[in-house]
């Protein structure tokens, strides 16, 4: 192999090697430069014979052309490669942005929050009390003993517990109305208080039943309060809640804790009262059931009840959303899917 030769494929497999411009250009240095071996061999011609410059200048040219082709074709390689990896980092200013998924808050705790607030600007307190509640504050104390009939009103989830006197019935509260008597106990009139929080009953599901939902329980505790103080609150909050237009209605109902019950009904704002699908053809909407509370219930827990009166109310919050909005299945509020939990 002559000199020539073994240049050649030197350089030729270093060059494959190369992989960017910068190597590249040391290569070309190294290989084609003015000090470089073919450079020098070339200038060193002259001092050769004529026959062994024919030759050995043929075979130095040849190699030059050749070490020469190959830069600019491998140059040409590497730019293009620079060029496809710089357009990788472009980017499209004129795309559409990837949108943020904000979580939210759920649609019960918002309804919760907004009624709060309603009742808030009504000068009423928001408290919350234990799920697990004894008879004695979910029964008992409202006026509804062990063995009255009216406890079939609540499908109730029993448990056991036993403390140092025996066993004392516990239950998961069948209503939010437990606490009005352990409020009444803590505080002295006047108490305004609303009470948000979760419900339960032993009961089969279906599209306006679950086992666990959320109640709002009030209560408003004062000196000569009346009927009229529960009317015109609660269609105060009616107003705010539906809208202005809103119409009550105030009809007799009976829980054993209120003398007399009542359940209040809106006009229906789909059909304004003329019949449709979402008042069953009535024109009324119930929301809640209310009452005066009963002597009995001030008096367990030590109030005068010839000094002081009070009304109190309960309503479901599920049904306050799925009214509004018309949702067909209370199952949707527990059933987490986030199609329907996005929309709120
Ligand atoms: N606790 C009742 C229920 O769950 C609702 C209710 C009715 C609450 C009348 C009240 C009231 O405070 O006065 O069915």
């Amino acid at each position: 192999m002559s000199p020539l030769d073994e240049l050649q494929s030197k350089a030729l497999a270093e060059l494959a090697a190369i992989a960017d411009l910068k190597e590249l250009e040391a290569w070309r240095v190294f290989y084609l430069g003015k000090k470089s071996q073919l450079t020098q061999t070339l200038r060193g011609l002259a001092s050769l014979s004529v026959d062994d410059r024919r030759q050995a200048g043929a075979q130095a040219n040849q190699l030059k052309l050749l070490l020469e082709s190959s830069f600019e074709e491998k140059k040409k390689t590497l730019q293009q490669a620079q060029l496809a990896a710089a357009r990788q980092e472009y980017f499209d200013v004129t795309l559409a942005g990837r949108p943020l998924t904000l979580g939210r808050l759920h649609p019960v705790t918002q309804t919760i929050r907004e009624i709060g607030a309603i009742f808030s600007g009504l000068g009423f307190q928001v408290v919350e009390g234990p799920e697990v509640e004894w008879d004695r504050y979910n029964f008992e104390a409202l006026n509804i003993p062990p063995g009255h009939p009216a406890r079939d009103m609540w499908s109730t989830f029993w448990m056991d517990y036993k403390t140092e006197s025996g066993q004392t019935p516990m239950l998961l509260r069948t209503h939010t109305s437990p606490m009005q008597p352990r409020v009444m106990e803590k505080t002295k009139p006047p108490v305004r208080v609303v009470v948000p929080g979760k419900v339960y009953r032993y009961e089969a599901t279906d599209a306006t039943h679950e086992s666990q939902f959320h109640q709002v329980e009030g209560l408003a505790v004062d000196e000569g309060i009346t009927l009229a103080d529960l009317k015109g609150t609660l269609y105060e909050f009616a107003r705010r809640f539906f809208g202005s237009d809103r119409k009550a209605r105030f009809r007799c109902d009976y829980f054993p804790f209120v003398e007399p019950g009542v359940e209040m009904a809106i006009d229906c704002w789909v059909c304004k009262g003329a019949g449709c699908r979402l008042c069953g053809n009535s024109g009324w909407i119930e929301i809640l059931g209310a009452g005066m509370v009963h002597p009995h219930v001030l008096e367990r827990v030590g109030y005068d009840s010839n000094k002081y009166t009070g009304f109190a109310f309960g309503m479901g919050v599920e049904r306050m959303p799925m009214l509004k909005y018309g949702i067909d299945d209370i199952r949707h509020f527990f059933a987490n899917d986030l199609r329907f939990l996005r929309q709120f």
